[in-house]
């Protein structure tokens, strides 16, 4: 949610602002804005509604100049996504300008005290209480511009990312996170910040991650300074970000979310890389060694997660209970963190989160860590804060995922579970010789059984042009491929805004199959399993009230071709490993289904790819 970018070096800021707003689009795009002070010490702030595109088209004519400055692309919360309520906000001096990444849930409170000072507000906007207050406190004790905000920051209550730009300190940057993320960029004579290390990699290498309630000062010319809202210097190593330009760039393709889609095999063979042997007969991950005694001993595990990350969760529950014999729930990380969950020494909490800043799996992390648990995190983003709030993970080094719609995390997450389930059921002696050899060798298969399904990329496409008529879409599988009809069911809806279910295929004749009718479509996953027949079955009570059958079924299977009106064959897998195959039908046909239908794919309406905020 929201980007947030700063540059204060010797060379023009405006179009490193504006290159790091489109690189962190993928927050936020309702509306943006940027803050630069020219040589004239002059403050422009320019802000619209709409894309970070649109906001170049309105600068077009205005002074951009400058070697310092802010921007903001925004995801509101608070107040509708115009022009007012961008940001960045000034204040009413019109010297401090704000940008902000978060909420603040005080903001009301705080905000009628400041009307009652005589403070204006022009926005919606529980940002616009953070810049009012910095200025009511600098003017307040007389201070300096750091102090203000520490201050400041001291009273709110949520979470933020901020960055503040000054008249009155020209050649600073003044930057501050709590549970929103912040990474500073370390140039030649020259400072980033953003709200991730994308808009940096292509300047500096060297990044520092801010740390909850620290606050970064940038000053032109000098070394930079965190302190803490406590007044405490705190020292932080410089870091390296490994990550390549190639990687944030569509290369080729439409769209990010196509190539994410057709990048899976090689994800899947790097997540496995230096963990799967190249006898293709053993597994480590260094976390199950380090915390061996820990994992082993679990009595139960929890795993945490919201959207698509939670529906791989349920498939590491099949995974987890099926090879290491231990009980597993899969919550909702925003349920659980609102109810009294019982927890404790004993149970190990696996969350999981492509980005590692999702909001909800954070505040669960922390409440189940307060209540002794171990975590184990499986995120994507390196460094960012999930990986830092756990005791041990594996990351799924699937690279950076850019379109919104989760693609190839969803399958790296899976690898890793698999991983997970074998290294852990071989250590418990929960898994026989034989399952785990097999389960194995299958895994190092499964990058080139993608790509035989990748191939059915233009078939899909065609399959999408008939169905982009539909209102509603049903998705029904059963075991291992229930998530997997989760997931499709929630990639068609975040793109193609069809409405869209996925139900485990035999609760269908529980209430669902009221809304079978000859318009509806129901995809089925239809592979060949030990639930084959049963799934078979209640496709037939689909095909007895005309519903319109897509089935994804195994290679050479053709004994329902008479049933299904439509069949996409993918290649027969073991059954544990089957989401990594079936999944991938189903997310090209929601890409082709949105694109017939003209949606902006990458960027869906109301979404953000990550959800930093409640
Ligand atoms: C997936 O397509 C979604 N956009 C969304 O559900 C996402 O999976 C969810 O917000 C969790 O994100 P995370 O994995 O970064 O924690
Ligand atoms: N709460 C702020 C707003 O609505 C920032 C939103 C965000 O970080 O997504 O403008």
């Amino acid at each position: 949610m929201c980007g947030i970018v700063g540059y204060i070096g010797n060379k023009n800021a405006y179009p490193i602002l504006i290159k790091g707003l489109k690189r962190l689009e993928y927050r936020g795009y309702d509306s943006a804005g940027v803050a630069l002070l020219n040589s004239k010490n002059e403050l422009n702030i320019y802000k619209t509604k709409g894309k970070v595109s649109d906001l170049e088209n309105f600068v077009a004519d205005k002074d951009c100049s400058g070697t310092v400055g802010i921007a903001h692309t925004r995801w509101a919360t608070h107040g509708e996504p115009n022009k007012i309520n961008a940001h960045p906000h000034c204040s009413n001096s019109k010297n401090i300008a704000l940008i902000h990444n978060g909420i603040i849930e005080n903001y009301a409170d705080l905000k009628e005290k400041l009307i009652q000072k005589g403070i204006e507000f022009k926005s919606d906007t529980d940002t616009e209480i953070i810049v009012h207050l910095i200025e009511y406190l600098l003017q307040k004790h007389n201070t300096n511009l750091l102090s203000a905000v520490q201050l400041a920051l001291s009273s709110v209550v949520g979470a933020y990312a901020i960055a503040v730009l000054d008249k009155n300190n020209p050649d600073t940057i003044i930057a501050a996170r709590k549970s929103s993320p912040l990474v500073v960029g370390i140039g030649e004579d020259e400072f980033f910040i953003a709200s991730d290390a994308s808009p940096i990699v292509e300047y500096t290498k060297k990044v520092i991650y801010l740390d909850n309630e620290e606050i970064a000062c940038i000053r032109r010319g000098e070394e930079i300074k965190f302190i803490n809202l406590k007044n405490i210097e705190v020292q932080h190593e410089i870091q390296e970000v490994l990550l390549d330009i190639g990687q944030l760039e569509k290369g080729g393709y439409a769209h990010f979310m196509l190539k994410e889609i057709f990048e899976q095999p090689a994800c899947i063979n790097n997540c496995m890389k230096g963990r799967v042997n190249v006898a293709h007969d053993n597994i480590k991950l260094s976390a199950v060694i380090d915390y061996q005694e820990k994992l082993v001993n679990a009595k139960r595990i929890i795993i945490l997660a919201c959207g698509t990350s939670w529906h791989s969760g349920l498939i590491g529950k099949y995974l987890l209970e099926t090879y290491c014999q231990i009980p597993v729930e899969v919550e909702y990380a925003s349920e659980f963190r609102y109810r009294n969950s019982v927890v404790g020494e004993n149970d190990v909490v696996i969350a999981i989160s492509q980005s590692g800043e999702t909001a909800d799996t954070l505040a669960a992390i922390e409440l189940a860590k307060a209540k002794g648990a171990f975590i184990f995190g499986i995120c994507n983003a390196v460094g960012s804060s999930i990986p830092r709030a756990t005791h041990t993970g594996a990351y799924i080094h699937v690279g950076p995922e850019i379109g919104v719609a989760s693609t190839k995390a969803f399958s790296g997450q899976v690898t890793v579970l698999a991983m997970l389930a074998m290294a852990l059921g071989r250590s418990k002696n929960t898994i026989s010789e034989k399952d785990y050899f097999e389960i194995i060798q299958e895994l190092a298969n499964i990058p080139q059984k993608m790509e035989k399904v990748l191939q059915l990329n233009e078939e899909i496409a065609d399959l999408a042009k008939i169905f982009t008529y539909a209102k509603n879409f049903i998705y029904l599988g059963r075991g291992y491929c229930f998530p997997v009809a989760l997931e499709g069911a929630l990639k068609l809806k975040e793109i193609s805004y069809i409405h869209a279910e996925g139900y485990p295929a035999a609760e269908m004749k529980h209430g669902p199959i009221a809304l079978i009718d000859d318009e509806m479509p129901v995809v089925f996953i239809a592979t060949n399993n030990a639930l084959y027949e049963k799934v078979v079955s209640n496709m037939q009570e689909v095909k007895a009230r005309k519903g319109r059958i897509i089935a994804i079924i195994s290679e050479g299977d053709t004994k329902l071709n008479d049933i299904a009106d439509f069949c996409i064959e993918v290649p027969q897998t073991l059954e544990c490993l089957e989401p990594l195959i079936t999944t991938i039908p189903l997310q090209l046909m929601a890409y082709h289904i949105a694109v017939c239908k003209g949606k902006n794919v990458d960027q869906p309406r109301n979404l953000a790819k990550s959800v930093t905020v409640e």
